[in-house]
């Protein structure tokens, strides 16, 4: 497939910074931007709907999935993060998604962010990043993004919950046979625990403008 812009592969953990980085590094280099979980989180969320179970088949669901079923409420509630590493785990809804990524960067290129990017969906991406970062700091900042109060007295507790379900959703993530997470050979890796948002874009935009041969600026 030509594509009509450069492609940025950013794969990761849940919680690592991946989505902060993708949607700024779009927004600064002005390229669309897909976050990809969104894709497996719309077929759960048509699973769960129907009453089935995420690890009945789902590659109906994700035939028919447009760009638009992203758009849709929900995507993130408790009940869609516990199924979606189920339904993603199966090859035939990977397999299902598979042209809708590619068609979406085809026309100007684009930011994706997922587990797969680098790997599978484009093996030639221009640039690919893995970022990463400690289970602590991740759950850490999960709990602050969901409105937590480590002051609370119950803090550690809903920490330790998070925790467990990050666990398992890398667990499932990177053991699965098809796709699984995991760095592909030529991505740079940014482990972020000791760095905040600003660091790890402008480090990742060094790392762009030296592949890309370009200077976009920081607004
Ligand atoms: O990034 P997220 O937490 O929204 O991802 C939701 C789930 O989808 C997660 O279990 C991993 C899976 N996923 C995947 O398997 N491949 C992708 N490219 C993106 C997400």
């Amino acid at each position: 497939m030509k594509i009509g812009g450069p492609v940025i592969a950013v794969d990761g953990p849940a919680a690592a910074g991946k989505g902060t980085l993708a949607r700024q590094l779009a927004e600064v280099l002005k390229l669309p931007y897909l976050d990809t979980g969104l894709l497996y989180r719309a077929v759960t969320w048509k699973v769960l709907e129907a009453g089935s179970k995420p690890t009945d088949p789902a590659e109906t669901f994700a035939r028919a999935l447009t760009i638009e079923d992203t758009r849709r409420s929900g995507l993130r509630s408790p009940e869609v993060t516990q199924a979606v590493s189920n339904v993603a785990a199966q090859p035939a809804v990977r397999e299902a998604l598979i042209d809708i990524q590619r068609h979406f960067a085809s026309i100007h290129g684009g930011v994706l962010d997922g587990r797969d990017i680098g790997t599978v969906i484009f093996p030639e991406a221009d640039v690919k990043f893995f970022i990463t970062a400690s289970l602590p700091t991740r759950a850490l900042r999960r709990f602050l993004q969901m409105g937590g109060d480590m002051t609370a007295s119950d803090a550690s507790e809903k920490l330790h919950i998070i925790e467990d379900s990050l666990k398992s959703r890398d667990h499932i993530d990177t053991n699965r046979k098809n796709a699984p997470l995991c760095q592909a050979h030529d991505a740079y890796v940014i482990e972020t625990d000791a760095m905040d948002a600003a660091s790890v874009l402008s480090e990742a935009l060094r790392i762009v403008r030296e592949r890309l041969n370009t200077c976009p600026k920081v607004t």
